[in-house]
């Protein structure tokens, strides 16, 4: 893949990426990199919405992703888990909007593809967390097992993409809570070419 104009901040401390665009692996780091391929070559083409420009699309999980594996590192937590859930967890939404059982529906799916031996690099412990992450990332809780946690936070941290800032209060992990990593987080998101306006909200469960 060639190599984009854009980088993560450990790359280029003294800016941020100005854009993901729908390209997940525009990290120098290229971490966990056969795991993502394979997740978006299972995922992507069964993906119904707007998955290049989309608000829940791969732009999305690429944040959710480069959060997650920060937030799994900083919270000790398997980073597979956090890779699988940036992949998965808005994978079965039928809409933009309002759409309360995405999250069941993302577990299911995790299910089948545990079972067709897509997702193979998690423990069954580490699994079920996965699961329960996506059946309830869009309620709102901020208490849980630190790998629930972690998931929760890399997918609220990139709100920023709707229009809305995080709010320490209702992320669940110190990391998370860092102003230092809201703000990056913000601009990471609004640097983000994803064609919705600032300060405009579609639903309810928008993570
Ligand atoms: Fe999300």
């Amino acid at each position: 893949m060639k190599s984009r104009s854009h980088r993560f901040p450990e790359a280029s401390p003294s800016a941020l990426p100005p854009a993901t665009a729908d390209d997940p692996l525009a990290d120098n780091a290229r971490t966990h990199v056969d795991l993502i391929r394979k997740a978006l070559a299972v995922v992507r083409p069964q993906f119904r919405l707007d998955a290049a420009n989309g608000i829940h699309g791969v732009p999305h999980w690429s944040r959710v992703w480069f959060h997650g594996r920060r937030l799994a590192q900083a919270l000790e937590v398997n980073p597979h888990i956090l890779a699988w859930f940036a992949f998965l967890h808005d994978s079965q939404r039928r809409n933009d909007g309002w759409d309360p059982g995405h999250g069941r529906r993302a577990a299911d799916y995790a299910v089948r593809l545990r079972r067709e031996r897509v997702v193979v690099e998690l423990s069954p412990g580490e699994f079920e967390c996965l699961c329960e992450a996506m059946r309830l990332h869009s309620d709102g809780h901020v208490v849980g097992e630190p790998a629930i946690l972690a998931c929760w936070d890399s997918d609220r941290l990139d709100l920023a993409r709707v229009g809305i800032r995080p709010d320490p209060d209702r992320l669940g992990t110190g990391p998370a809570r860092r102003r230092e990593t809201i703000e990056q987080a913000v601009r990471l998101a609004r640097g983000e070419p994803s064609g919705v306006r600032a300060g405009s909200r579609r639903g309810r469960d928008t993570p």
